[in-house]
């Protein structure tokens, strides 16, 4: 800090002590609006200092529930002077963290729902493939401003007492806090509204729910209800305290409104697992346990909305879809990697060769995007960016990258055992059959009268 701002500081600090012991002077009602807003007398001294300091913590403060109810800069950021992250500040101990511990204190429903669920766990990825990735192939400096900042870090303080530049700032969804506790409830109520009506709009999870292997925002922004989100959110009482989806609003749904979101029967949840059916983020999918009480909490929030043989006719277009991405692709490429491995042609995991890429990418990025476009209305990332480009590079780049690794003879064995049992394949090994050839020749000359070369 330089000395003017100590100086500015130090005069705040002698006016809020003024506030403190006059806290019905007319200086302190200019201050603070005392009709919406309730304070302690520490949360005075901040408030007074932060003002000038931090002008707009102050007015999104001011703004909140949190304000209303009297829960100030104190409440949130006092400490006792043996936790861990404590400090000094003009007199007072306070830390610059606020966990869900902390959090959990006033709303513990929320933060046991949250700590059960994959947020809470999404900072465990140290021995996950992706961050082979980061760690070694890109490097280190890069997990630290990507992976972990939607993950979340592992938040450590250095000897003197200060937060490691290198962990902090972070609000990754599953931020591992040296308290104990995870995640970071600002990673979805911004600070410091803290409000549910920014919580409740998609771009809220937007920061990680986006990009080559994730595109949800980019899915809900073209499916029909993102459309209906942009052109009718004035209706959707984004502010009240009641959200029951069918009553307080019929606009559209949200991100929130299918994963956390109330219905007329089911409560809200800040576990986002609770109406997930499969897991499509593996190279298979998987099956949740429990899959079909899940599918049934989630057609509840459809019905909401929607007929029921609509809703379900949509959940059969897209489990065909997880099907048929598995079945037709994933198996095979997934059986075939294991035995290259199996061989030593390849090393597990490695990513030296460009076959390891071409394979992570096949499942990772173009087959999760299809997965997830067809689960929530998204046919530019169901086809064009999902089951073209695996098709594509299954046929074009996967294969003959194989038979480069595997050598000819290995790899008519592995055509033979994985793609010649499946006659979703025979257009690939065996060319395509006249019949489908006069078909389409047949189709560009009626339709153009053109004829195919
Ligand atoms: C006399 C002025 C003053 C008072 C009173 C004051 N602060 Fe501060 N506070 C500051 C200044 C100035 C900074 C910025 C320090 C910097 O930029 O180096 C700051 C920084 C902070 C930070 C961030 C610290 C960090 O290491 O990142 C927090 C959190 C904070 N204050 C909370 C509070 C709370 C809570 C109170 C009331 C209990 C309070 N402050 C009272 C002046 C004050
Ligand atoms: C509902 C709890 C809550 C209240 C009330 C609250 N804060 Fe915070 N504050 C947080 C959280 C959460 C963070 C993020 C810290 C972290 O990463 O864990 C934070 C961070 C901060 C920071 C450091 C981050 C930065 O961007 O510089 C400052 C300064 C701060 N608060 C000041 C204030 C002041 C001033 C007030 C009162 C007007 C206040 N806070 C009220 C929860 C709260
Ligand atoms: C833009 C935010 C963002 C970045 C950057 C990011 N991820 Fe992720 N990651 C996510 C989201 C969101 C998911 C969940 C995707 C889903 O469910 O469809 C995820 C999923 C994962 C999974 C799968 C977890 C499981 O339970 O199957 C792993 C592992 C992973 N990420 C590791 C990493 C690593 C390592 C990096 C950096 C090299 C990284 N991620 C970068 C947001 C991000
Ligand atoms: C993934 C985003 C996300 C995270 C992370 C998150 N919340 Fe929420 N929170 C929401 C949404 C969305 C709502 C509104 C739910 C509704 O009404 O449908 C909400 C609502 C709330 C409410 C209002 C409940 C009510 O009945 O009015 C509280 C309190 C709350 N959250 C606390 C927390 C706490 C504490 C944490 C950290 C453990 C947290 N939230 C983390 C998204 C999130
Ligand atoms: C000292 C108790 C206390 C603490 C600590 C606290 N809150 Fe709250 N919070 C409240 C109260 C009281 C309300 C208002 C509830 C009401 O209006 O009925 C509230 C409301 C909320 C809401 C709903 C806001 C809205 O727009 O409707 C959210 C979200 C929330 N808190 C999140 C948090 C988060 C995140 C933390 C930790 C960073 C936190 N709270 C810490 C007491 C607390
Ligand atoms: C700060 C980053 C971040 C934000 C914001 C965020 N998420 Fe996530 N989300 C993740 C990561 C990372 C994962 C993967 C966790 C894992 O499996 O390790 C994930 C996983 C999920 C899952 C899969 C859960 C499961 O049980 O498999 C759902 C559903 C989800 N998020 C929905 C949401 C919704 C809805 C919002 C907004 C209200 C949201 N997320 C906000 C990062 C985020
Ligand atoms: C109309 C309801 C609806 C909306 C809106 C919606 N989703 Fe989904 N979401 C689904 C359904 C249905 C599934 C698949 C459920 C299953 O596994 O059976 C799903 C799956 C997911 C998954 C799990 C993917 C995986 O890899 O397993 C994540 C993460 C997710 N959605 C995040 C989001 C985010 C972020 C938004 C907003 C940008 C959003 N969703 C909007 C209905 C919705
Ligand atoms: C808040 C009400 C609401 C909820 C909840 C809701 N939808 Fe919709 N949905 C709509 C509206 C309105 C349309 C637009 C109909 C149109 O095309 O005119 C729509 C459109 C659709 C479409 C047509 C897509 C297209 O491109 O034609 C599908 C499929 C769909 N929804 C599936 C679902 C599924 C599955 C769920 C639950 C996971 C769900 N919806 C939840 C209101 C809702």
């Amino acid at each position: 800090m330089n000395r003017g701002r100590i100086v500015a500081a130090m005069l705040a600090l002698i006016a809020a002590g003024a506030l403190a012991f006059a806290p019905t002077g007319e200086a302190a009602k200019a201050k603070v609006k005392r009709s919406v807003v309730k304070v302690s007398k520490e949360g005075e001294a901040c408030i007074a200092c932060h003002e000038s300091q931090s002008p707009s913590f102050v007015k999104d403060w001011k703004e909140s529930r949190h304000a209303a109810k009297g829960v100030d800069c104190y409440t949130c950021h006092k400490a006792e002077p043996t936790d861990v992250d404590a400090k000094q500040h003009y007199g007072f101990t306070i830390a610059v963290l606020v966990t869900p511990k902390d959090c959990g204190k006033c709303h513990p429903k929320e933060v046991k729902e949250f700590t059960n669920s994959h947020h809470a766990k999404a900072g465990d990825i140290l021995n996950s493939l992706d961050n082979y990735l980061g760690e070694v192939v890109a490097g280190p400096e890069a997990v630290t401003v990507g992976c972990v900042q939607c993950h979340g870090s592992k938040v450590k303080l250095l000897k003197n007492g200060s937060l490691d530049p290198t962990t902090w700032p972070n609000t990754g969804i599953g931020r591992i806090n040296p308290d104990g506790s995870r995640g970071s409830c600002s990673a979805c109520h911004t600070r410091h509204s803290f409000s549910v009506a920014q919580a409740r709009q998609p771009e809220a999870c937007g920061k990680c729910h986006l990009g080559p292997d994730h595109p949800q925002m980019e899915i809900y922004q073209e499916s029909k209800h993102g459309i209906l989100y942009v052109a009718k959110k004035d209706q959707l009482n984004l502010s009240k305290r009641s959200w029951v989806v069918g009553k307080d609003y019929t606009a559209a749904p949200t991100c929130a409104t299918c994963h956390m979101g109330a219905t007329a029967d089911q409560p809200a949840t800040h576990d986002v697992g609770t109406r997930l059916s499969w897991s499509l983020r593996p190279p298979i999918s998987k099956k949740q346990e429990h899959a079909d009480q899940k599918r049934a909490a989630m057609k509840d929030v459809c019905d909401s909305c929607h007929s029921s043989p609509f809703v379900d006719n949509h959940f059969r277009q897209f489990d065909d879809l997880v099907n048929l991405y598995d079945t037709k692709f994933a198996a095979p490429a997934t059986n075939m990697m294991k035995e290259l491995v199996a061989r030593k042609l390849l090393k597990p995991v490695e990513f030296d060769k460009k076959l390891d890429w071409t394979y992570f990418e096949l499942w990772h990025h173009e087959g999760r995007r299809a997965r997830h476009g067809a689960a929530m209305s998204g046919p530019d990332y169901a086809w064009w960016h999902g089951m073209y480009d695996v098709s594509k590079n299954f046929y074009t780049e996967f294969l003959p990258e194989v038979k480069e690794v595997a050598g000819p003879t290995l790899y008519d064995e592995l055509v033979k055992k994985y793609l010649d049992s499946d006659p979703r394949h025979e257009w690939y090994t065996k060319g395509m059959s006249k019949d489908q050839l006069d078909r389409i020749k047949k189709y560009y000359q009626e339709r153009y009268g053109e004829k195919l070369q």
